[in-house]
């Protein structure tokens, strides 16, 4: 059984369970069992977003462990993300209470814009053509809102930059309590890292484990991970997860396989001592989600890979 989940504090004072359940590329029709085996083996924490097209089933999957009595809501920690063809003012709270009604809650822990990029309003698909300039204060605006509405008790963002944060820190009257972005060994982040930590922003990993499934990653296959994982006598995915922990970020593994799911959440009672958390630094760093969708040289605010994420890595 899965020791109990540890938390990191956020700058609202709440306290976000350190391990999520991710959820993007969970598939429809194994989704919600996904959920509900996650809690019952005491995941306290699911990461979800309208853009994943599963929002409904994980809600009923939920529903269905309030009524069981397997978990009371306020236990839950339950993140969602608004999609960027919702980046209209007026469209944020519809695209909120949206998601409110598909997960079948009353309130969200946290809210993210999900990209720095605005879609026209209404447009389906990721065709170059529905590009648009975004207007992150307008949209931010709105999020405070919900954040003074307490149906979003807090908000944030995903895949911001340094720079990007820094000019939303600068026009926001509540600042973001989160960044969610690719975080895992081979993607660390240092930069970002250190500007969310001077300035109290919490970074969450997704990807944590380098999406093996669908990017093809070899993050598990690393030869400083395999090292630590053998002298530990851990998994390869369980050392990844850790080193994310240690460096104090939260992290999000996706899985619908129960023994996976189990022993995703067993990374509390052990650690990687100084001395192998000094290896991991020799990692080859490469970005895997490039967010290609997201630029493009005619349309769009963004012409370049450099633009969306302002050269860093
Ligand atoms: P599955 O759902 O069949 O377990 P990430 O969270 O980095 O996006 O990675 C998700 C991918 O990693 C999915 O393909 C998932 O497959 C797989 N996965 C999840 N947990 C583990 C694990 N402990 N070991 C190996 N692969 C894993």
């Amino acid at each position: 059984m899965a020791k109990a989940i540890r938390f990191f504090e956020l700058n609202t004072g709440a306290k976000i369970p350190s391990v999520g359940l991710g959820t993007w590329q969970a598939e429809p029709g194994v989704v919600g069992k996904a959920v509900t085996t996650a809690i019952q083996v005491g995941y306290r924490h699911i990461d979800c977003a309208q853009a994943y097209g599963n929002q409904a089933e994980i809600g009923s999957a939920l529903k269905k462990l309030f009524d069981d009595g397997v978990v009371k809501r306020e236990d839950l920690w339950i993140t969602s993300k608004l999609w960027c063809s919702d980046h209209a003012p007026e469209d944020v709270p519809k695209a909120f209470d949206k998601t409110l009604q598909d997960l079948q809650l009353d309130y969200l822990d946290l809210y993210l814009i999900h990209w720095p990029v605005r879609f026209k309003k209404g447009s389906v698909g990721f065709k170059p053509e529905n590009l648009d300039q975004a207007d992150i204060p307008s949209t931010w605006r709105a999020m405070e809102a919900l954040y003074d509405s307490r149906k979003a008790r807090a908000i944030g963002v995903s895949n911001f930059s340094s720079k990007k944060l820094q000019d939303l820190i600068a026009v926001a009257r509540v600042p973001p309590a989160v960044n969610q972005v690719e975080l895992h060994p081979a993607l660390q982040q240092p930069k970002l890292h250190a500007f969310c930590e001077s300035k109290g922003i919490h970074l969450s990993g997704y990807s944590p484990l380098g999406s093996p499934g669908n990017l093809k990653s070899d993050i598990l296959k690393n030869p400083v991970v395999n090292m630590v994982a053998e002298k530990l006598g851990k998994s390869p995915a369980q050392v990844a997860l850790r080193w994310g922990l240690q460096m104090g970020h939260s992290v999000l593994p996706k899985s619908t396989n129960e023994e996976r799911i189990k022993a995703n959440l067993d990374v509390f009672d052990w650690s990687i001592p100084e001395e192998l958390m000094a290896k991991f630094p020799e990692i080859k760093q490469e970005r895997l989600i490039k967010g290609t969708a997201f630029f493009n040289e005619t349309y769009g605010q963004y012409k370049t890979i450099e633009e969306l994420w302002d050269g860093e890595q």
